[in-house]
């Protein structure tokens, strides 16, 4: 038998680890909740608080109220006075939990987060299996919590610094060049795209249909119905040709990314580009293991490999793929000149050539 004699100061230090661990888990449901019964909006928008004034204006019970403020506080997610009998959000708290605008936002992870949870059956049998959960059988919490959690960092990083570090892609947008985002979901890309670039064509694609309903009715409201074609459609059967296609955070989730990369390049243009925006990771995996890591492989096994593994070929690339392999995906395919183009501490933007 292997033994070895446990070092008490290393016991102690996972173990208060582990705590930390516990603490973040432990608050998931509460922050569905306040977020689903609109508990972050109202507390932003009233002045400091008290429990009993809190509860009357969210319409909950007194003492569930108390509870969840006393949670918020403990984590630092809303503010109090000294003697715990107000309550409020700070701009800051604000920025990340009620405004749905905010490029701060982060109560999105949350929806992620508990659909994960929802689905630990589904990806429990898979283990053992092998075999692989399809996007669509996935919570819904998934679907909505993909969207509101990515939105930020497309609203803060795309137009402004994603599109110009591209070699064409605001030359080729802005001369109403065909532009088609793969894998579109939601469509929040999509419509950043075509809002900042109104003579673009436009046009969205995604596997799942509950998604391209969602894209649709986002367009309807946003005034963009018109100008997006939005299809149901995997990787591998759209229709048309391209000046630029774009793979947002989904490449990795596809089955058969070296298929879809070869078919991308087939409904490109003489010229064209295809480009890749995926979780920032090192190609060599012992660099991933931080706390983005942690997460990333975490979503990783719970939805991206499980998604991949239900497609033909199954090649389950993960979240934290590195550029090399998503490179050698598009070389292999055809492109050329492929580079990474930018990277912060959670994405990458690579782009490869026809
Ligand atoms: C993590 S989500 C990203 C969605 C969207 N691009 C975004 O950034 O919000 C991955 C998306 O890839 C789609 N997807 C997975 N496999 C696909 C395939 N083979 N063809 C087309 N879309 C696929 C899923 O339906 C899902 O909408």
């Amino acid at each position: 038998m292997f033994e070895q004699k446990i070092d008490v100061e290393s016991l102690k230090k996972l173990q208060w680890k582990i705590m930390q661990n516990v603490a973040a888990g432990a608050i998931i449901p509460l922050m569905r909740i306040g977020d689903e019964l609109g508990l972050f909006k109202i507390l932003g928008e009233c002045k400091p608080t008290t429990i009993k004034q809190f509860s009357k204006a969210a319409d909950i019970d007194q003492r569930y109220c108390q509870e969840w403020l006393y949670a918020m506080s403990a984590a630092g997610f809303c503010s109090h006075n000294k003697t715990l009998t107000k309550f409020h959000l700070s701009p800051e708290q604000k920025a990340v939990f009620s405004n749905e605008d905010s490029p701060a936002l982060m109560i999105g992870a949350y929806d992620v987060l508990s659909g994960n949870i929802h689905n630990i059956e589904k990806v429990k049998k898979a283990f053992k299996t092998g075999a692989g959960v399809p996007y669509g059988e996935s919570h819904p919490c998934i679907f909505q919590g993909t969207a509101r959690f990515f939105r930020p960092s497309y609203s803060s990083n795309l137009i402004q610094k994603w599109l110009p570090k591209l070699s064409k892609a605001v030359e080729i947008l802005e001369n109403g060049g065909r532009f088609a985002d793969i894998g579109c979901g939601f469509g929040l890309s999509t419509m950043m795209i075509a809002e900042a670039f109104p003579d673009a064509k436009i046009s969205g694609f995604d596997i799942h249909e509950p998604s391209i309903k969602s894209a649709k009715k986002y367009a309807v409201d946003a005034g963009l119905d018109q100008v997006i074609s939005y299809k149901v459609s995997d990787a591998k059967s759209y229709t048309g040709e391209f000046e630029l296609l774009a793979f947002f955070d989904c490449l990795h989730d596809m089955g058969d990314p070296l298929g879809a990369a070869k078919y991308a390049y087939n409904h490109l243009s003489k010229d064209g580009y295809i480009i890749l925006i995926e979780p920032t990771a090192s190609d060599d995996p012992s660099e991933n293991l931080n706390t983005i890591g942690q997460m990333y492989y975490s979503f990783s096994t719970m939805g991206c490999v499980p998604t991949s593994k239900s497609q033909e070929i199954g090649l389950a690339l993960g979240a934290q793929a590195g550029p090399k392999k998503l490179m050698d995906i598009l070389l292999e395919a055809g492109f050329k000149d492929a580079k990474v183009v930018y990277k912060n501490a959670t994405n990458m933007v690579i782009e490869a050539q026809k």
